[in-house]
This record gives structure tokens, sequence and C-alpha cells, in this order.
């Protein structure tokens, strides 16, 4: 049994349906099912008994030990995490009270169960924190790519939060002996991502006909990943990876945001015959304090664990691309707000 949190959000939910189409192993998933937590994500795993889902805040010491206490996992893969850079720019307190404070309650729950473990229990046990490149800063187009011992310069409120959280699980290893594993991925694309983010954000504009907004001059670089790789990556690391290291995540596919879009707008003209994306483009104001390139080098988890992406670019955001095409409804119950009446529909338990 293993514990992940934050299950319902994009990466987590790709995480519960990958593990579980390629192991037995039963998950418990504590997701307080914020906004961009959507249970519908996970439907295909209603009748599911290997799924047992939580709605529940991982900054709740008091539910959080229960559950440890009562499922016993082997490992705690820790995803859940207010995510959007944004919207951190705009209400920071969120980012604070989930990334911070809710890290360092969930910390100290899950030392508490992992003091009580029986020794070899205690040896297997394993806490992955899921982080991001973000916590390096920014870097100039000819600096070399962030290696693990890159220098923390977190430079928005919710990079901040992460590498507060991330020095948090540092500390609670060297301090307290948590068996504790650290990655920190680049951005990550693919099915159920909110459409808040870049690529989900412009595939459901096109399709809406509505303008397609790239902040400041769009020559800003990320390195872009597909969701099922960083699932791949993380499976990985918590099988392989030694305990208190770090390992960087990438795709090796760094790329302007203006290109993302262009491509995007290219592959829907080549869906629809006729059309015109290209003409919705539109240059809005900068992000404040927006950083000018990531890039990952992710050579220490190819070279030590054997790990590369499967997916390039080109498959990647095809897949992606048609995945939004074949679920509108998925879409469409977000916009509308539907999908948290879904909840209450086929999860009545959970507001009893
Ligand atoms: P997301 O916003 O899609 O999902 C976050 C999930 O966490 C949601 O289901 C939400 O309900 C849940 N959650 C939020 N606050 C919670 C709380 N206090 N207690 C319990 N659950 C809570 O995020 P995502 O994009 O899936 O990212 C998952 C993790 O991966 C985050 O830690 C993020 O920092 C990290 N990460 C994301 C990316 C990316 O490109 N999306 C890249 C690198 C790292
Ligand atoms: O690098 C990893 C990070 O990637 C994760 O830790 C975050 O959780 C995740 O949200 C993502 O952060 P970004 O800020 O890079 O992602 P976002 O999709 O918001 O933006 C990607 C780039 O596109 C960024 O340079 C801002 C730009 N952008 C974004 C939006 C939403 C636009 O130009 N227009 C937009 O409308």
């Amino acid at each position: 049994m293993i514990l992940v949190t934050g299950g319902a959000g994009f990466i987590g939910s790709n995480f519960v349906l990958d593990w579980l189409a390629q192991s037995d192993e039963k998950i418990v998933n504590l997701d307080k099912l914020t906004y961009a937590g959507n249970l519908q994500n996970l439907s295909s795993l209603s009748k599911d008994t290997r799924h047992i889902f939580v709605q529940g805040d991982i900054g709740n010491t008091q539910l959080v030990s229960q559950i440890l206490v009562q499922y016993q996992p082997r490992a705690i893969i820790n995803l859940a995490a207010e995510s959007h850079v944004d919207r951190s720019i705009h209400g920071p307190e969120d980012f604070i009270q989930t990334n911070i404070v809710g890290t360092f309650h969930l910390l100290e729950a899950v030392r508490a169960y992992w003091d009580e473990l029986e020794f070899i229990a205690k040896q297997n046990f394993r806490f992955l924190h899921v982080s991001t490149d973000e916590v390096y800063g920014s870097l100039t187009q000819n600096e070399p790519a962030f290696t693990e011992e890159h220098r923390y310069e977190p430079n928005s409120p919710y990079s901040a939060s992460k590498a507060s959280s991330d020095h948090l699980v540092r500390a609670y290893h060297h301090t307290y002996g948590l068996p504790m594993l650290t990655t920190n991925c680049s951005n990550n694309y693919g099915p159920f991502q909110f459409p808040e983010k870049l690529i989900p954000l412009m595939i459901v504009n096109a399709l809406a006909g509505k303008s397609l907004p790239v902040y400041g001059d769009g020559q800003q670089i990320r390195d872009w990943l597909f969701v099922t790789d960083h699932c791949s990556a993380i499976r990985r690391v918590l099988e392989a990876g030694i305990v208190g290291e770090t390992y960087n995540i990438g795709g090796w596919n760094e790329k302007p945001n203006i290109e993302i879009v262009q491509i995007i707008c290219t592959l829907l003209e080549d869906s629809f015959p006729g059309s015109a994306f290209h003409k919705f483009i539109t240059y809005v104001k900068d992000r404040p304090g927006h950083d000018r390139r990531y890039a990952i080098n992710a050579m220490k988890i190819e070279r030590e664990l054997n790990w590369k992406p499967a997916e390039t670019f080109e498959t990647g955001i095809r897949k992606t691309i048609q995945w939004y095409l074949n679920n509108q409804q998925w879409i469409a119950d977000i916009q509308t707000g539907a999908y948290r009446k879904w909840i209450e529909k086929n999860y009545p338990k959970l507001l009893s």
C-alpha cells in the first residue's frame, strides 16, 4: 500500500491511473479537492477497490495520522500543492498554507508514524517529495541547464513556497533520519491538465475561438515533459533512488512559449482543414517577475537510475491535443463547474 497526496490533480490522477495499470499495490489517495482536484479524472476507478479516496488536507495532522495507522503505507508520494504561478502572484496565502505549513504538518505526522515502525519497515519506508525546477530560479540564454547542485533562487511566491517545502524535507532527513527522496521536474503537459496552464489553455481557447494570450514577447523558455514520463520517473526514483538524494527530471526539450503556441495552432489546423488558429495569438502584458528560462540537466537520473523519457515533444503534444479533442465534455464540465457537482453525485459519502 502506498499513500499519494494530491492524487486528484493533474499529475496525481495520471500517477494513480498509471500505478494501478502496472501493479496491484493499493493506493490511498488523500486530496483536499481544491478547484484543481477533479475526481472525474479517476472515474474509471470508481469500482476499483485498489483505490481508496480520502478527502482531506495534508495539513490535518490528525487525519493524516489516522490514515497512516489504518493503512500502514510503505511509501508516501507527496504531490499535493497549490501549483499555478499566476494564482500565487494574485493570492500567495494558499501557497504558504498548503506548500509550506501543510507540508510541515504532513512531515510531523509521518515522523510520528515512522518512529513507531518495526526495524525492517522503518528501513524500507520512503517519503518521495515531488518538487519543481522553478526552485532553481531563472537562466540566461547561454547558461548551462540546472543540475541538482544548482543553488536555490526561487522568484515567485509559488516557487518560494516549493523551495521552503524542499528545505523542510531535507531537514527532516538530516535531523530525524526520515528516508526522503526529492524530485525536481520541469513543465508537464498531457491529459487532465487544468486549462489554466499554457498548453491546455491554448488548446481550449483555440477550440472556442478565443484569443491565445502570450505573455510579454513569448520568448520565455521552458523544458516540457509528457506527464506519463514524469510518472514513470517518480516510480523509478521510489524503486531505486538513494535515500536523501535529489533527482532532476526533464524532457530534454526546451522551447520558447511562442513556438509551443504555434505548434498547437498548426496541429489544430491539420485536424480541422480550412481553419485558421494562428490569428488568435495575442501578445498580452507580461507576468510580473516572469522567469526567462528553465532548463533541466537530467543526466543524474539517467546515469544512476537508467531513466529516460519515452515521449518526444512531437509525440506527446499530438497525444495531448487528441486527448482534449476526445474529451470535450471534460473541458465543458470544468468550464461550467459541473465537475464539482459530479463529485456530489458519485461520491455522496465524501459529503456526508
Ligand atoms: P494540480 O494543481 O493539478 O493538483 C494539485 C492537487 O493537490 C489537487 O488535486 C488539489 O486538490 C490537491 N491539493 C491542494 N492543496 C491540498 C491540500 N492542502 N491537501 C491535500 N490536497 C491538496 O498540480 P499538478 O500540476 O498536478 O502538480 C502536482 C505536484 O507536482 C505539485 O507539487 C507541483 O508543485 C509539482 N510539479 C508540477 C509540475 C507541472 O508542470 N504541473 C512540474 C513539476 C512539479
Ligand atoms: O517548471 C515547472 C512548473 O511548470 C511547475 O512547477 C508549475 O506547477 C507549473 O504550473 C508550471 O509553471 P509555469 O509557470 O512554467 O507554467 P504555465 O503553464 O503557467 O506557464 C508556462 C509558460 O507560459 C510561462 O512562461 C508563462 C507562459 N504563459 C502562461 C499562460 C497560462 C503565457 O504566455 N500565457 C498564458 O496564458
